[in-house]
């Protein structure tokens, strides 16, 4: 989303991030819709390529701004989503719920019962949920998250299945719950397994499909049921550091296709679609961060400080993920000795990103882009130490427009009853 002119400042489409900084303030999302368009036409034409069918329901919890929503809806797919508010504004912007699904995990009977009359395809974390949705009433529709035994993920914290996972159910229970529903007289079934983030190895997604495949054939094969789609889950990971090579798409479904052409004139299971959900692929790259420097200390070690820490942004605090980081303005081609460490404000020693980077001399003031910032940044930003929450903006075409403005100190103190602050 990101060019660089001759004294290399940052724009997007035109559209210098400097004067956006000084105009609306800092910290600040950016985000491209051309670049989310983007992305998900890069997907729809690897899979096109492959698949005479599928589905691609976008993980709302990556951004669940309404204007991005909106942006991903008109490209036709359909969403995921793993809460009763993300639902809510799926529905409301206009994804289509019979091409959607909801995958919580641990819900209470509400939000059992909201995922229900919503109409969207109810996914199940666990074999009793059946239970205790047959008490609510019959869902026409039904899928289970299954934990096939293995998972794979960009940090030890993002691997969702395998033994240490708390997501899905062991996959010898398969038969158990798709048993139960049919015969509670559930009509139309899907499946579904999500067992890692930020993927960037093409082969994984057969194996993971491949390993499917054993426990439908083991577990299901013989019960009559025709599956809708195969839900092979998110995971399409996106290179965060200057090493890390693009995912290749093509190959990976391309290996996901011969498994699914193999395996499904063999099996008893109607002609379900693959479904994917990835939310990091479709914006991760659509995002940055402008943070402002606010002050640089020579400690023990040397320290860039920035208005964009944990609070605004916690990848770096939490997994200790690499984002680059670059100064507007700064020549990068130019080497230099001198080492900073980039932190932000807030009263953790974690609050800093990980590895020393060379800056040529970064001063107070000097504007901060943190790349690939598009997914799980806003969303998992908090009021830590009372930072207001940043401002996020969405650049389209040449135009631009705030999404959301930036929360102010009586915002985060507006929950306060009997409190006003002075
Ligand atoms: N489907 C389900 C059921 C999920 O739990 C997730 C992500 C996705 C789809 C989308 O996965 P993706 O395509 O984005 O890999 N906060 C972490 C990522 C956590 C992912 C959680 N689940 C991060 O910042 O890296």
């Amino acid at each position: 989303m990101l060019n660089r002119d001759s004294n290399h400042h940052y724009d997007c489409n035109g559209i210098k991030l400097k004067d956006l900084a000084e105009q609306y303030g800092t910290p600040l999302y950016v985000y491209s819709a051309d670049q989310i368009r983007n992305n998900i036409s890069l997907l729809k034409e690897a899979l096109e390529e492959n698949f005479e069918s599928y589905r691609i329901q976008y993980a709302v919890k990556a951004n669940t701004n309404p204007h991005i929503l909106n942006i991903v809806k008109e490209t036709g797919i359909g969403a995921d989503c793993s809460s009763p508010l993300e639902l809510r504004l799926a529905k409301q912007v206009g994804f289509p719920m019979d091409r959607s699904t909801y995958t919580g995990n641990y819900e209470s009977p509400e939000d059992l019962t909201r995922a229900l009359e919503s109409g969207i395809n109810l996914n199940l974390d666990d074999y009793h949920r059946i239970d205790d949705l047959l008490k609510i009433g019959v869902p026409e529709f039904v899928s289970f998250r299954i934990n096939p035994g293995i998972g794979r993920g960009g940090f030890e914290q993002i691997v969702t299945g395998g033994a240490d996972a708390k997501f899905g159910f062991p996959y010898e229970k398969t038969r158990e719950a798709y048993k139960k529903a049919k015969e509670a007289g559930v009509k139309r079934f899907g499946i579904h397994m999500m067992t890692g983030s930020n993927i960037l190895e093409p082969f994984y997604f057969a194996e993971i499909t491949q390993k499917l495949f054993t426990i439908i054939e083991n577990s299901i094969n013989d019960l009559g049921i025709e599956l809708e789609f195969i839900n092979i889950g998110g995971g399409l990971g996106v290179p965060y550091t200057p090493e890390e090579a693009t995912l290749n798409l093509k190959q990976a479904f391309k290996m996901v296709s011969e498994v699914f052409k193999q395996q499904i004139p063999r099996l008893n299971i109607g002609n379900p679609e693959i479904a994917l959900e990835p939310g990091r692929f479709l914006m991760a790259n659509a995002g940055v961060l402008l943070s402002s420097i606010t002050h640089v200390k020579h400690s023990y070690r040397n320290y860039i400080g920035i208005d964009g820490g944990m609070s605004t942004l916690l990848r770096p605090a939490m997994y200790k993920a690499y984002h680059e980081v670059n100064i507007d303005g700064e020549d990068q081609t130019q080497k230099t000795d001198s080492k900073y460490l980039i932190c932000g404000q807030i009263c953790e020693n974690s609050d800093i990103h990980p590895m020393e980077r060379s800056f040529h001399n970064p001063k107070a003031g000097n504007l901060i882009i943190v790349e690939n910032a598009g997914a799980y940044g806003f969303t998992m930003s908090s009021n830590y130490n009372n930072r207001p929450r940043p401002a996020e903006l969405l650049i389209d075409g040449k135009e631009h427009k705030i999404i959301r403005i930036r929360e102010t100190e009586e915002h985060v103190l507006k929950n306060v009853p009997d409190f006003e602050l002075a």
